[in-house]
Order: structure tokens, then sequence, then C-alpha cells
């Protein structure tokens, strides 16, 4: 693999500070994961899409694992379509904030694309590699420890896409580098979540380590960077159940090692399947109110640059 001056730069970067506590979140959480949302080759790390209403939660643990993983799938594959991937799939596509890789699998395998990932989690590189290989798209997907706020990279993307990693960012900033490794008429497709500055943005700052934003806040350094917004879905509704079959699959798992019964030892601790759960019951009412929005949002950088 090629090394960049992009990559080389790491070295001095915010993703190499070993106290940053966005990476220090990820480390951590990394086997959470992959318990919760895998067993992979693809595994995400965001909201899901319920279409349809709320599918049965008295149902076994593996059951309500397999429902997370499809209403992700669900929302990628929806916002992909939406966004007019099937007829005019990007080639080279950079996914920010590539988490365990599910989505830049998904861009990989599903649009054909060439896909470079980022992540501030060094865990996550040799994982999104081994999930790569194993769906034979390892020459298409390659996993970058890098802070995207250093990306330095001009004109070498069609796409750009941020699934609930936009979040973490200095929009401003996030805009500017983005713009410049786009190619002129190339797309940025965003899923984020939007709140406004009431003291729930501190819970789920709090919570998650981000810094979630106002969508007009994304829109003034977008066009500040020379980006259109050309469509704007607000999905809400449709995610909040998401919180719900997650605090089912929380209370299932607390229920099993609970039983004892030699059961395999799994990544959360009944302390932190409680605090999920308290924390996820607070987004459900937070989502169904609408105090905090799931919006897709597709911006197209103009030609005249
Ligand atoms: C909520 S996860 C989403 C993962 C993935 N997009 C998915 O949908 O499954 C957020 C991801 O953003 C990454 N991230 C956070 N801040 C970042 C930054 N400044 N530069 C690059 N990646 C970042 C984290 O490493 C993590 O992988």
């Amino acid at each position: 693999m090629r090394v960049t001056p992009f990559e080389r730069s790491l070295g001095g970067g915010r993703a190499s500070a070993a106290d940053d506590p966005v990476r220090l979140y990820y480390s951590r959480k990394t086997q959470e994961i992959l318990q919760k949302y895998g067993p992979g080759p693809r595994v995400h790390f965001h909201v899901g899409l319920y279409p349809d209403g709320p599918p049965d939660t008295t149902v076994p643990q593996s059951t309500l694992q397999r429902a997370l993983f499809d209403a992700q799938e669900l929302i990628v594959d929806h916002a992909a379509r939406s966004w007019g991937a099937y007829e005019a799939p990007p080639r080279r596509l950079l996914d920010i904030g590539c988490g365990l890789g599910g989505t830049s699998l998904y861009w990989a395998q599903e649009h054909g694309a060439s896909v470079t990932g980022l992540t501030v989690a060094p865990e996550h590189v040799p994982i999104v590699r081994h999930f790569a290989r194993r769906s034979g798209v390892a020459e298409h997907v390659r996993p970058v420890l890098a802070d995207v706020h250093d990306l330095d990279e001009t004109r070498a993307y069609d796409a750009a896409y941020a699934n609930e990693s936009s979040g973490y960012t200095d929009r401003t900033r996030l805009f500017a580098v983005v713009a410049n490794a786009l190619e002129p008429g190339g797309w940025f497709g965003i899923q984020e979540h939007f709140v406004g500055a009431c003291r729930w943005r501190e819970f789920m700052d709090d919570y998650y380590r981000t810094r979630l934003g106002r969508r007009a806040e994304y829109l003034a350094a977008a066009e500040a960077a020379g980006f259109e917004l050309v469509q704007d879905e607000d999905v809400t509704d449709s995610v909040a159940e998401f919180w719900v079959q997650s605090m089912a699959w929380n209370t299932a798992e607390l229920d099993r090692i609970r039983a004892g019964d030699g059961a395999a030892p799994g990544a959360w601790t009944p302390e932190r399947l409680e605090q999920s759960t308290i924390a996820h019951s607070k987004f459900f009412r937070l989502w169904r109110d609408h105090a905090v929005e799931t919006r897709l949002l597709r911006f197209r950088l103009g030609g005249g640059r």
C-alpha cells in the first residue's frame, strides 16, 4: 500500500494523542460493538431504520441482534439508493469515521467502490482489514488510522460519506477538507443527529464524546466550502425504534449474564448494560419528541472552485 503524505503526517496529528477522549472511547468500546452489532463481516455502529413500524421484542437475543443489523443495513442502503448510487456509483469513496467497517464494506461490495476508511481508533484498522479480506474486497477497502481534520488530499474521491462521525468534528474544517478531497461535482453524504442548545445536547455529547451540531451550522459550513445541499431527509420517526430494540438486546444480555449457567463471558458488564439502557431510554424519548433529529443530507460540490 502506498504511504501518502496524509498518512505520514499522522505522527503529530490528533489521532496519535494517546489521551484523545474520542480515540479512548472507541478503543474501549470495540469489543462491545463487536459483540452487540457483530459478528461481521459487516459491522455497523449507527442507528437503523424501521419504516414498517416496530418489530417484536419478545424474541430470542439472537433475533434481536439480527434485527438491529438489518435496520442498520437498511438505513445505509436507503441513503445510497435515494442518493442515486445504484444509477451512478462512486468509483472512489472516502468513508469518514469508518468504525468497524460496515459502511466501507457496503460501498465496496454493493457498489464496487474503492473505499478509503478513516478512523481514530487503532483497534479498528486490523478488524476492518480482516473483514474486508473475508468478504473478498481487500483490494477495495483501505482502512487508515487518521483524523479527518488532517486530511490533505486533493481531488482524490468522487464521493465522501460520514455516517454518525461528523458529530465528532469541527464542521468548518470538515467541509473545507472534504471539498478539497473531492472532484468538482462530487457529493458528500451525511447521516447525523442534530440537536439544539439544550441540556440534552450536553447529555448526548458526554455519552458519545461528540459535539453534535445544528442543521444550520452544517449548511453554513457547507456553503462556505462550495457545497450545495441537494437532499435533506428527516428520518427521526423511523429510527426512534432503534433505541427500544437496543434496550431489548441489553436486557436480554443482562438476563443471560444473571442466569449464569456457564454463560460465555461477553464484552459487556452488568454495569455497562445498565448505563447503556438508561441512556437509550432517554434517547428514545428525545427522538420521539424530536428534541433530536436524525437526518440524511447530501451535498454536491460546485464545479467552479
Ligand atoms: C459512531 S461511529 C460510526 C462508525 C461507522 N461510520 C458506522 O457507521 O458504523 C464514529 C466513528 O467516527 C470515527 N471518528 C471520530 N472522530 C474522527 C475524526 N476526527 N476523524 C476520523 N474519524 C473519526 C471513530 O473512530 C468511529 O469509527
